[in-house]
């Protein structure tokens, strides 16, 4: 299997306090200084996100997220399960920052986001790539375009933009469609389309909900490498999946959900 190695995910330590960050993550784990959720200690600088009693309930109905206590330490990669209807994408939700919880407090890159004020909330988003379930591509624009956005709202210069794009469209095979527009891909290509655009500006932050749903099984381990390549080079990762041999096959940890509230919290799960 060819793991890609993109010039672009080719970054300066200091851009993203990789090895570093990666490093002191390793042995915080190694010592045990992570503890589990309700009476874990905020390990400061090394944590994300963290989530303190945060539950979550849209408009009145009834609360459908609970006290989830939790901290995603930089440069972590973590299978979010459960059953259809435990919460997952509602999680996702509140770790895109698409809706804010009805109860407690999330810090996310250092900042209270729970207590921030809507304007300063894009700036933040940008900092995440999302994959979403339903792909939310822009069906005016090509598969090129929709994958450039981040690029080019980020200011980064055309012809750097084109060759990244070019690459990482050709390594999704779909060096053939990139001027296609989203209504005329299947739903596996958009789905890879909607990947591409989540890794392209290498987020902070990466949450895929089931991005390996409606693709081949091949094509979806080799996202998976993607995946594990961005993660590589700083990107914290959390991916719902009901995907079991892909849970299997790469191994990384796993937060399980049950009726809304997490009985696999991600420190509880390192230490077993
Ligand atoms: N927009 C919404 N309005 C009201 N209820 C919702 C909405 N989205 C999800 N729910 C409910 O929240 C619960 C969790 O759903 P969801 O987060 O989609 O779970 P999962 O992704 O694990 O299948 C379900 O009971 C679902 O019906
Ligand atoms: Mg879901």
């Amino acid at each position: 299997m060819q793991i890609i190695n993109f010039a672009f995910f080719v970054l300066p330590e200091s851009s993203r306090g990789g090895r570093a960050v990666r490093q002191a993550y390793h042995t915080a784990n190694a010592s045990g200084l992570c503890t589990g959720a309700g009476i874990w200690r905020d390990t400061g600088f090394m944590s994300l996100v963290t989530f303190s009693n945060v539950g979550l309930r849209y408009s009145t109905g009834p609360e459908i997220l609970h006290d989830l206590s939790f901290s995603l330490q930089k440069g972590s990669f973590h299978f979010l399960t459960g059953a259809s209807g435990a919460g997952k994408t509602s999680l996702l939700k509140l770790l895109y920052l698409g809706k804010r919880p009805t109860r407690g407090l999330i810090n996310m890159f250092g900042k209270d986001v729970t207590a921030m004020p809507r304007e300063q909330l894009p700036a933040m988003r940008r900092q995440i790539g999302t994959v979403f379930q339903d792909f939310r591509l822009l069906g005016h624009l090509s598969a090129f375009d929709n994958v450039a956005l981040p690029m080019r709202i980020a200011g980064v210069g055309e012809e750097h933009t084109r060759r990244n794009v070019t690459e990482l469209l050709k390594w999704v095979g779909l060096g053939d469609k990139m001027e296609a527009k989203p209504p005329t891909l299947s739903g596996g290509e958009q789905q890879r389309v909607a990947i591409a655009r989540a890794v392209i500006a290498r987020p902070k932050l990466l949450v895929a909900d089931e991005p390996t749903g409606n693709i081949d099984p091949e094509i979806g381990i080799k996202i998976l490498y993607l995946f594990e390549e961005l993660n590589k080079h700083g990107t914290t990762i959390i991916i719902a999946t009901h995907d079991d041999d892909i849970i299997r096959r790469f191994g990384h940890p796993q937060m399980r959900l049950e009726n809304g509230t997490l009985i696999m919290p991600p420190q509880s799960q390192k230490a077993a």
